[in-house]
């Protein structure tokens, strides 16, 4: 296709560097899309003419027939997905497929394709990432007042209810959708058209093109509309937040999960047994969840690398943007798929999270609260006396509301009988009643606007 100067054909080693045909043969149905919108636009111009423009449409929805009949075909000689679809062109319509890269290049159209892809990727995440947000606020709301200790440091902390644990992803997740619909509404400006480099100086009309493909507008310079690949690094780092909440999510499970914890079980469907220790229950898919965010990291990492040295505009490095985009999206899929599976169906032991937030002194910031409010106390000395009051505890072996109110009073006489209603678990809890703390009735307020968020 661009042997005209050339005497000698490439060396194999040549052929093989060059080829993107291996993995871009998945934007087919985008580079199909492109053309038909191209060719089009060229008709209603007068550029083409109205014969050739439907020999040229024809011939496109029969190549896209055959490829979703047996696939690509795959041949080195052939660069990549457009050079196929070319070539396959002039084979069914003889040199009036010729016609068709009129006015256009394919940098601008491996551009648009690219962006096309990337637009469908998004979507398929969006509608992942819904998903998963239904599965927490429906696990939530059936934990809502479920106590579990809450951790800082990994160590009981204050106790919470797993209602609003699941809920903090919840948080995350619709972070991420934003971060997803951000890219999205960024990407959407069609670069088709801006030719090799500089535009074209046929007639063409860019709007008619973008808005065939859905997108909001043509792009602004021609020069950035060929070497821009921010949409697909945007998309990676969105990628990249993402799989990270994912990531800590499987920790958490994983730990959960392990005997000296017990807080779940997870579900047959996701773990996998051992082939020597029979008692053992891996949480495979929560590890690889966990794994993978640290390959689509990898991957937003090679793209950075990729970009950050390129003049304008073009250059053939910008060929390697597609395997790292393609690698990150098939392993958020099914991150996301693998997460909400597990959220759905894993069984939450919750007499075992409640034993263990009544066996932490969990409510000691409770008593020093209580202290500050009934006493008049100071925080510093309220926490002071508290501290001696886990230590009383602590000796005797026992939770602190088990703690005789003489030895309480003992430590401070300003403490008396009406402590106890305090250092429950469910008065702790109960008590966190500020926007966006613990308390049933907060998180029951959040899920019941998140419920109208998700619009279920
Ligand atoms: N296969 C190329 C890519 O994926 C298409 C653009 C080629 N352009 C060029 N001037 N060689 O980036």
């Amino acid at each position: 296709m661009w042997g005209g100067r050339f005497a000698a054909g490439p060396a194999s080693i040549m052929r093989e560097i060059n080829a993107s045909i291996p993995f871009d043969k998945r934007l087919w149905k985008q580079d199909i899309a492109g053309s038909k919108a191209h060719v089009a636009m060229l008709a209603k111009q007068g550029i083409v003419d109205g014969e050739d423009a439907q020999a040229i449409t024809e011939g496109l929805n029969r190549i896209a027939a055959e490829y979703e009949a047996d696939g690509v075909p795959v041949n080195l000689d052939l660069e990549d997905i457009h050079m196929v679809t070319e070539s396959r062109l002039a084979q069914l319509i003889g040199p009036v497929a010729g016609r068709l890269h009129t006015a256009r290049s394919r940098n601008d159209q491996v551009a648009t394709d690219f962006r096309l892809w990337v637009r469908d990727a998004i979507d398929e995440v969006e509608a992942g990432l819904l998903s998963l947000q239904r599965a927490l606020v429906a696990r939530a709301q059936e934990h809502v007042d479920a106590v579990m200790p809450g951790f800082t440091h990994l160590q009981s902390a204050q106790p919470v209810t797993l209602g609003h644990h699941l809920m903090a992803y919840y948080e995350m997740v619709r972070r991420d959708r934003s971060r997803f619909a951000d890219a999205r509404a960024r990407l959407n400006e069609c670069p088709l058209g801006a030719a090799a480099l500089a535009g074209t100086g046929f007639p063409t009309d860019r709007h008619a093109t973008a808005a065939a493909l859905g997108f909001a507008k043509p792009t602004d310079n021609s020069l950035d509309s060929v070497s821009d690949r921010d949409f697909a690094l945007d998309y990676l780092m969105a990628a990249t937040q993402a799989s990270l909440h994912l990531s800590r999510l499987a920790e958490e499970f994983i730990i959960w999960a392990s005997q000296p914890f017990g807080f779940v079980k997870l579900p047959d469907a996701y773990s996998t047994g051992s082939s020597i220790m029979p008692q053992k229950r891996n949480p495979d898919a929560a590890e690889l969840v966990r794994g993978h965010a640290g390959r689509i990291m990898g991957c937003m990492t090679a793209l950075c690398v990729t970009m950050k040295g390129l003049p304008l505009a073009y250059s053939k490095d910008m060929q390697d943007d597609k395997p790292p985009v393609f690698e990150a999206h098939d392993l958020l899929a099914l991150s996301i798929a693998a997460m909400t599976g597990m959220v759905e169906t894993v069984t939450f032991r919750t007499d075992r999270m409640r034993g263990l937030a009544e066996s932490g002194f969990a409510t000691a910031t409770d008593l020093a609260d209580w202290l500050v409010c009934e006493g008049g106390i100071p925080f510093r000395e309220a926490h002071h006396i508290t501290g001696r009051a886990v230590a009383a505890a602590e000796a005797a072996g026992v939770p602190l509301d088990q703690v005789p109110i003489a030895t309480l009073k003992a430590i401070d006489a300003r403490i008396d009988e009406r402590i106890y209603a305090v250092l429950t678990v469910d008065a702790s809890v109960a008590s966190r009643t500020s926007h966006g703390g613990t308390a049933p009735i907060q998180v029951r307020a959040r899920i019941a606007q998140a419920q109208e968020e998700l619009g279920s």
